[in-house]
């Protein structure tokens, strides 16, 4: 994405590339481990009604908003209305805060695909290993660095239509992929079918109204919404390509892609555990890496599946993670005037002052409490559901008071009927906000110990 606004090759060169952004850690690594620990089929329940109304109207409003000012976040909102520039600002604050810790996990997957190409696949399937790795101090570090490292030189090179072709390529794989070890999963281990039940299987007493909480930080961080990403994005989209159909598909894929690992990893934990549930809602951000090694061990053909499957999941990071940089790069240089070269460094280094400390928040900083978080954690926190409801509540003031609901409509009427109109209407107008106020207060009250939910 260089300063000129260069499209994307046709229809689905759009939303490949969005899709490349939206598919990554949140959706294989994330999701499946808010959905253990909230209740399983009532989160799962949840997200989907909460994808279908609030994620695609704020996926829409958010792609019209980029086509019609033609700008990335930080001047849409302002050259479309200037008291809104703050929240430009405050969306691309966003990106500054996800991409160290994401490379963080990214760096945890690429110590994992190394691990499987190297044979290690037995140890890595041992019950402390991986808290043993994030325990230690150095390696964690290292792997990070290699990731960070990365993506940096990807984005030095300005390579917007590289995340096209590698998700071409990589989403197929990766689809197929999860899906044979989820279904190799439940067919071949005791107890994953109850596991399959829990998942799937709405329990309406394991409602809370953190289900919601973590529902919606979720959809924002897996649909990259409310951090400006898909304004960027929706710049670059050319006028006679369908919005809502876009929106649609990338959901479709995303929400896809997330439900499937859910599926191969939910079933193994329930089996592992003996099909005890408590234990299925204590687990946190190191489930998959803890899960899956063990899976891949009892598999014929375990150690080469292992390669595939954390390859496709850093390629699928990478993608996101490139966007993440791309973004944020793209500012430095409009905003500042400042080379690639220079606005690289410059994010690399930023990168490098959160990163570290959320990842030595694991072992050598493991004391080091925020809200009672830990370092990961609270970053985690404060952008998905502090800062996101935030700009995702101020979004929906600026297009229902500023920008008015129709203009977004007319811009996706450029290319036909929008079919979804009378929902979009109702969700941006009426429900958004007043939900999302009510999650924001809710998380809020939650961290300080105020109100324990
Ligand atoms: N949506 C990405 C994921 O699910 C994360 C991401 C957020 C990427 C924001 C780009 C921008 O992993």
């Amino acid at each position: 994405m260089s300063s000129k606004r260069s499209s994307f090759t046709g229809k689905i060169g759009f939303v490949l590339a969005a899709a490349g952004s939206a598919v990554g850690l949140g959706n294989i690594w994330r999701f499946p481990y808010l959905a253990a620990k909230y209740g399983g089929g009532i989160f799962l329940l949840v997200y989907i009604a909460l994808s279908v109304t609030f994620g695609f109207s704020l996926m829409v409003a958010e792609i019209a908003i980029g086509r019609k000012s033609g700008k990335s976040a930080i001047e849409a909102f302002g050259s479309l209305d200037k008291r809104f520039s703050f929240l430009g600002w405050l969306a691309a604050l966003v990106p500054v805060i996800i991409l160290p810790y994401y490379s963080v996990i990214g760096g945890w997957v690429v110590k994992y695909f190394f691990g499987f190409v190297s044979g290690s696949a037995g140890a890595m399937a041992q019950d402390s290993y991986f808290g043993n790795y994030i325990g230690s101090v150095w390696q964690p570090l290292m792997w990070f660095a290699i990731f960070i490292g990365l993506t940096a030189v990807i984005v030095l090179f300005g390579v917007e239509k590289g995340i096209e072709k590698v998700s071409k390529v990589m989403m197929p794989i990766l689809i197929l992929l999860t899906a044979f070890i989820a279904i190799y999963t439940i067919c071949s281990m005791d107890n994953a079918w109850g596991g399959v039940i829990y998942y799937i299987k709405p329990d309406f007493s394991k409602f809370s109204i953190m289900t919601v909480v973590a529902a919606t930080g979720q959809l924002f961080y897996s649909m990259s919404l409310a951090m400006g990403i898909m304004i960027t994005f929706g710049s670059y989209m050319k006028k006679d390509i369908s919005i809502e159909k876009s929106a649609k598909q990338i959901e479709i894929f995303d929400t896809g892609v997330a439900f499937l690992a859910g599926l191969m990893i939910i079933p193994a934990v329930y089996s592992f555990s003996g099909g005890d549930e408590a234990a299925l809602a204590q687990k946190g951000a190191g489930l998959m890496f803890e899960t899956l090694p063990k899976v891949f061990d009892g598999m014929p053909g375990g150690t080469i599946i292992g390669v595939a499957f954390f390859f496709m999941v850093f390629l699928a990071a990478l993608t996101s993670s490139i966007s993440l940089m791309e973004t944020i790069v793209s500012i430095f240089m409009d905003k500042f005037k400042l080379g690639r070269k220079v606005s690289c460094l410059i994010v690399l280094g930023i990168s490098v002052i959160i990163g570290v400390p959320a990842s030595l928040g694991y072992s050598a900083w493991g004391e080091v409490k925020v809200l009672g978080m830990q370092l990961l954690d609270f970053f985690d926190f404060a952008s998905n559901s502090v800062m996101m409801p935030i700009i995702a509540f101020l979004t929906c003031v600026f297009v229902t008071f500023i920008l008015k609901p129709n203009t977004v409509v007319e811009e996706i009427e450029l290319s036909g009927k929008f079919k979804w109109k009378k929902l979009y209407e109702i969700v941006i107008k009426y429900v958004a906000p007043v939900c999302i106020l009510a999650i924001l207060a809710s998380s809020v009250l939650d961290a300080f110990g105020i109100v324990k939910i």
